[in-house]
């Protein structure tokens, strides 16, 4: 290579690297904060999971997650240590997020939970929201909503015995928010799937409940390739 070739591709370098060392964070846009529960028993009959002794089965908090008009939610969104530290927030709001977003796996304390959910999600929102206002959110929306009792009061019980439909399910919870919300089952066997994840919609800080866009945007749902309606079954345990 001539020299000044290699002056001017040095030079390139440190620009390039001046510009991406100033950059805050990579914060894609995004238009509302999914708010997702599991129904604990789906998820720890998970072969690959292993959850605590003796939980009730209970709808537990598993994140907020800004997404976009299309679903895609973006994630890992800062590397630096002061958008990841949480320590201040987690610890002043300690005792409610304890009861409102515990960790369920065997091993595993919620504070690493709410770190991991904070890093890969939560922190993509620091842009529009801080880091309390986004633990209080947690708290907040935990509190007006108790999916189990939504539910049972609408007939729908959790049983081996009974199945339900995407629709029957979405609808019940939409009967409390007002708006669309989404649902997400496992497989269970080449006829049924287990009921999973609801996705209830909110706006950005995660104050009101938003519709959520049609779940076609979503690789999310409870149909079984190849058919177009599904058998949910709600499982006990
Ligand atoms: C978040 O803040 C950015 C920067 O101020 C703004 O451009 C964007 O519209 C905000 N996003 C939402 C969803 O409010
Ligand atoms: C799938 O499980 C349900 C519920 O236990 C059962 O009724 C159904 O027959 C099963 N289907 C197959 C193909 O095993």
């Amino acid at each position: 290579m001539e020299k000044r070739t290699i002056v001017r591709f040095c030079l390139g370098l440190l620009i390039l690297t001046l510009a991406f060392s100033l950059r805050p964070g990579r914060f894609p846009p995004y238009a509302r904060i999914d708010f997702v529960q599991t129904w604990t028993p789906t998820y720890c009959a998970q072969p690959d999971v292993k959850c605590r002794q003796n939980l009730e089965p209970t709808f537990t908090l598993h994140g907020l997650w800004p997404a976009d008009a299309d679903g895609k939610a973006p994630t890992y969104c800062s590397k630096k240590r002061s958008d990841q530290d949480i320590d201040k927030e987690t610890t002043e709001l300690r005792d409610d997020l304890l009861r409102v977003w515990p960790s369920v796996q065997e091993g595993k304390t919620s504070k690493s939970f709410w770190q991991y959910e904070w890093n890969k999600h939560g922190i993509c929102c620091l842009l529009n929201v801080t880091k309390m206002d986004y633990f209080r959110a947690a708290i907040a929306q935990r509190n007006n909503i108790n999916l189990l009792s939504i539910f049972t009061n609408a007939g729908v019980k959790p049983s081996w015995d009974a199945t339900y439909t995407e629709a029957a399910i979405e609808n019940t919870v939409e009967g409390h928010t007002g708006t669309a919300v989404h649902v997400s089952c496992k497989p269970m066997n080449d006829t049924h799937v287990k009921l999973f994840e609801i996705y209830i919609c909110l706006d950005v800080p995660g104050t009101n409940y938003v519709d959520c866009p049609p779940s076609g945007n979503y690789k999310r749902g409870c149909w079984r390739p190849g058919t177009e309606t599904s058998i949910i079954i709600f499982p006990p345990k």
